[in-house]
This record gives structure tokens, C-alpha cells and sequence, in this order.
């Protein structure tokens, strides 16, 4: 099945308007499904946004032998009970990053775990050695053969432990901060990842009995409680920081009025404040962002900008590909420097072909001048953010534009073209072969 995305370009007008709403974070639900190990009740998940990494997490979930339904729409539960396999099955983990997550609370729960190394977007190298040393540090025997870990605790249980994060890691933080709830004693977890999720997680598993303490700054402490009762209790997914800046960037180049809705804006703000920056004009509310009487405003209007990616609160790396469509049509040079993965400048080649006029000096920085226009083109989604990218490029463009792998933009947004058609842009999703319904 190979499925596309046709759009017809608005030819560099600002003509889109209208209201779109945000979704629940990926980079939080995907998680909080891992987090349903920990619980020795149904575990309810709200605002699940219908995205193929949720499936697919859904799925491994069942694989192993977790109860995982989708109640309504939007409202998943979870339940383990004592038969669960402790093997995540290779299939989906090889597709899934944040099937790692999950190794965390299944080896701390039930004292073992094997899992092959997690593939995911190819972004860049990916390694999973901070995994690894934590859960060592917290008295995990560690076999690797065979492409495969095998992870063992001798007397069962994790035991508490300080663990100094050589990289600050957003899924590894929040693994080795989810295993410690179930470990003996108290584990310091430092230089943790500072990213907003890891703290609204943690708010909730205390809720339901954690012992958790500075998550969202560089040191947690957790003391070990054993498992977590849900006692009817959701976790209510916060909404997607990097749906909500994507969102932004489209308004900002081809959108008259549009509003941003069910969004925190403060949990963007290295967008906001760099996008102000370059001239774009919004009204920043407590749950929405409003761009009005945009259209007058021509996009060359807009100045250039330096850009460093960085953990949070920094300039998120999954917004880089959408800014860079962004600084193509800005008034002089733009600086990229991506300094988390060595990937994620991939997609400069096809943009360049979109029209763009990009000069990678090497895997982590690039150069963009503009404002070129661009050409509607066939383009091939690489990864999430990169497909995403793609798709607001040829928004701009003029002309037609196919992007192949739509897959890829699925496994993070939700239903994007009918949120797209309903504030004005035109396009279709297509099957090139055989589709299932
Ligand atoms: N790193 C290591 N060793 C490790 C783990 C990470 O060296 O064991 C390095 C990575 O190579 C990278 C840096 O640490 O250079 C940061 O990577 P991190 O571990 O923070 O990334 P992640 O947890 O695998 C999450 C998101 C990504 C997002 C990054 C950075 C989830 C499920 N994934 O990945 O989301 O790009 O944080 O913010 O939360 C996406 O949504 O498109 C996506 C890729």
C-alpha cells in the first residue's frame, strides 16, 4: 500500500483561514501507554491522538499481552495482568523509537526484559547506551547477542541509584525516571532532559502513589513506591508542542486570519519569540495563537534568522525542517545549526529541487537564502517532521505537488488533510496501488 498526498499550491498567497486545533502530543501519549506497565489497575488514557505510532504502540502493547482497547474515540485503557511476555516482539519495535520506553517499566516490574535495538525515524545514529548504563546502574545484568538485550535483575527488583545522563535524552529520562517507581530506594536521576512532557507525566503518576520530585529540571529524585494505582484516574494527554508550532509556521506564510486552538503556547515559545523576531505579527492567548490580517504582510517582509536547535526550553529540533521552509521565504541569510541529530538536515536536497536555495556545509549546518519561490514538485517524506515539511512547502508553492510516503506525516498528525481542507488548502490523499480501506 502505498498512499500520497496530492495539494495543489497557493502560489505564495495567504489566503488560508479559519480555525484549526491541536491534537494530543505523540511525544507524551506514546509514553504514558509505556507508563500503563507500572499500574496494577486500568490505566485511562484521554485526548489519544489517532496517529500510526499510537497504533503501532497499541499493538505491541496487545503483542505483549497487555488488555489495550480503544474505549471511544480518543479514550484508550490499559491493563496488565501476570501474563505478560517480557520479549518485545521485533516487528514492531524495529519500527517504533519509543518502544524503548517501554523495556524501563517492564524490567523493573518484572525483573526482566529482551528487546532488539529500537529503529524508528532514520534521523540519525540513535544509540540506546544511556538506556543501557542506567538500567546497570540500577543492578540490571546486560547481555547483548545476537542483534538482541537481555536484561535481568538478580533478586527481581530494581535497586535505587544515582545515574549522571551523559546526553540529556528525552525517552531516556523518562524510562529510567519510570523504572525508578518501582525500584528499592531512592534513584537521582541528573542532567535529566527538561522537556515539559516529562514533568506532566510525572505530575500524574504521583497522583496515582509515585514518589516523583523535580522532573522538568536537571535533577529528579524518585523514592521507589512499588505499583501505581490508577483508581479511575485519566491521564489526560497534553496537547502536541510541535503540531502547534508547525501550525504556526503554515499561518505565518499562507494564512490571512487563522487560530490556533487547544494549544499551550508556553511551551513554544523559542518558536514564538524567533518567528516575532522575523516580523510575524500574532496574538499569543492562554490556550490559543491567533494570526490576524496576515495577508498584507508579504513574506519577504520577513527577516532571516540564526537558528539552533536545542534541548528544552530551546529551539526544538522537530520543528527545524518546518522553519527552514519558513527562512525560504525571509529576506536575506538564515543560519541552521542542528545540534541533536545528524540527520535531520536530509530533506534540503528536495526542498532545494522545490526551489529552495539551501547550502548544507556539513550533517549539522546549512545556510538558506531567501525569499525564492517555490515550485510545486513529487517529493518523498523521509521521516515525520521532514514529510510535514514537505507538505508546507508545497502549500507555498505553485503548482502541483505529490508527497509519497504520506505514511510518514500519519504516523504523527492526525487526519492532516481534512484539517488542512478546512482551512482552505487543496488536497487529496491518494492510493498509488492497492489500498485497504
Ligand atoms: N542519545 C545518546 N544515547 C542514548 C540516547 C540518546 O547518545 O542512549 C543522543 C541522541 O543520539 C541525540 C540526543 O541524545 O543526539 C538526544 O536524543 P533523545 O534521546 O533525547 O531523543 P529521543 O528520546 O530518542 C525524543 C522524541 C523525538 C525528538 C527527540 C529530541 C519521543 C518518542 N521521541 O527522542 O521525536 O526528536 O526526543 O527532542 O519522544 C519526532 O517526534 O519526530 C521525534 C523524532
Amino acid at each position: 500500500m502505498s498512499e500520497i498526498l496530492r495539494v495543489k499550491g497557493l502560489g505564495g498567497k495567504k489566503t488560508l483561514s479559519g480555525v484549526i486545533e491541536v491534537n494530543g502530543a505523540k511525544n507524551a501519549v506514546l509514553q504514558a501507554l509505556s507508563f500503563s506497565v507500572l499500574f496494577k489497575d486500568e490505566f485511562k488514557i484521554k485526548n489519544v491522538p489517532g496517529i500510526e505510532d499510537v497504533k503501532r504502540m497499541m499493538t505491541l502493547l496487545s503483542e505483549i499481552g497487555a488488555e489495550a482497547t480503544v474505549e471511544k474515540n480518543k479514550t484508550y485503557s490499559i491493563k496488565f495482568g501476570k501474563n505478560i511476555k517480557t520479549d518485545i516482539p521485533e516487528e514492531i519495535s524495529k519500527k517504533l523509537r519509543a518502544s524503548i520506553v517501554l523495556t524501563g517499566p517492564i524490567l523493573a516490574r518484572f525483573g526482566e526484559v529482551s528487546f532488539p535495538h529500537p529503529g524508528g525515524c532514520v534521523i540519525g545514529a540513535r544509540p540506546i547506551d544511556l538506556f543501557v548504563d542506567g538500567f546497570q546502574k540500577l543492578g540490571a545484568e546486560v547481555l547483548f547477542k545476537d542483534g538482541k538485550y537481555f536484561m535481568k535483575v538478580k533478586d527481581g527488583k530494581l535497586h535505587g541509584a544515582t545515574i549522571f545522563m551523559k546526553n540529556q535524552s528525552v525517552t531516556g529520562t523518562q524510562t529510567l525516571m519510570a523504572a525508578a517507581v518501582l525500584a528499592k530506594g531512592k534513584t537521582v536521576i541528573k542532567n535529566a532532559a527538561l522537556e515539559p512532557e516529562t514533568k506532566h507525566l510525572a505530575d500524574f503518576l504521583n497522583k496515582c502513589g509515585a514518589k516523583i520530585k523535580g522532573a522538568g529540571t536537571s535533577t529528579i529524585e524518585i523514592i521507589g513506591t512499588g505499583l501505581l494505582s490508577a483508581k479511575g484516574k485519566t491521564y489526560i494527554t497534553p496537547p502536541d508542542r510541535i503540531e502547534t508550532g508547525s501550525f504556526l509556521i503554515l499561518g505565518a506564510l499562507a494564512a490571512d486570519d487563522l487560530e490556533i486552538k487547544n494549544c499551550d503556547p508556553s511551551w513554544i515559545e523559542a518558536l514564538t519569540e524567533n518567528l516575532i523576531t522575523a516580523g510575524v505579527k500574532m496574538q499569543i492567548g492562554k490556550n490559543s495563537i491567533k494570526i490576524k490580517g496576515n495577508g498584507k504582510i508579504n513574506n519577504s517582509d520577513f527577516n532571516s534568522l540564526n537558528i539552533k536547535t536545542h534541548e528544552y526550553p530551546g529551539f526544538p529540533t522537530d520543528i527545524q525542517a518546518p522553519m527552514v521552509v519558513f527562512l525560504t521565504q525571509t529576506t536575506g541569510e538564515s543560519f541552521i545549526f542542528e545540534t541533536i541529530f545528524e540527520g535531520r538536515l536530509n530533506y534540503a536536497e528536495e526542498l532545494k529541487r522545490m526551489g529552495a536555495d539551501i547550502k548544507v556545509w556539513d550533517p549539522h549546518r546549512a545556510t538558506v537564502k531567501g525569499p525564492t519561490p517555490l515550485r510545486g514538485r513529487d517529493v518523498e517524506s523521509p521521516d515525520i517532521r521532514a514529510g510535514l515539511a514537505f507538505l508546507l512547502a508545497a502549500i507555498l508553492a505553485d503548482g502541483e505537488s505529490v508527497i509519497h510516503n504520506a505514511y510518514f506525516i500519519d504516523r504523527g498528525y492526525e487526519n492532516i488533510e481534512e484539517r488542512l481542507r478546512n482551512i482552505g488548502v487543496d488536497i487529496k490523499r491518494e492510493c498509488l496501488d492497492v489500498c485497504s480501506a
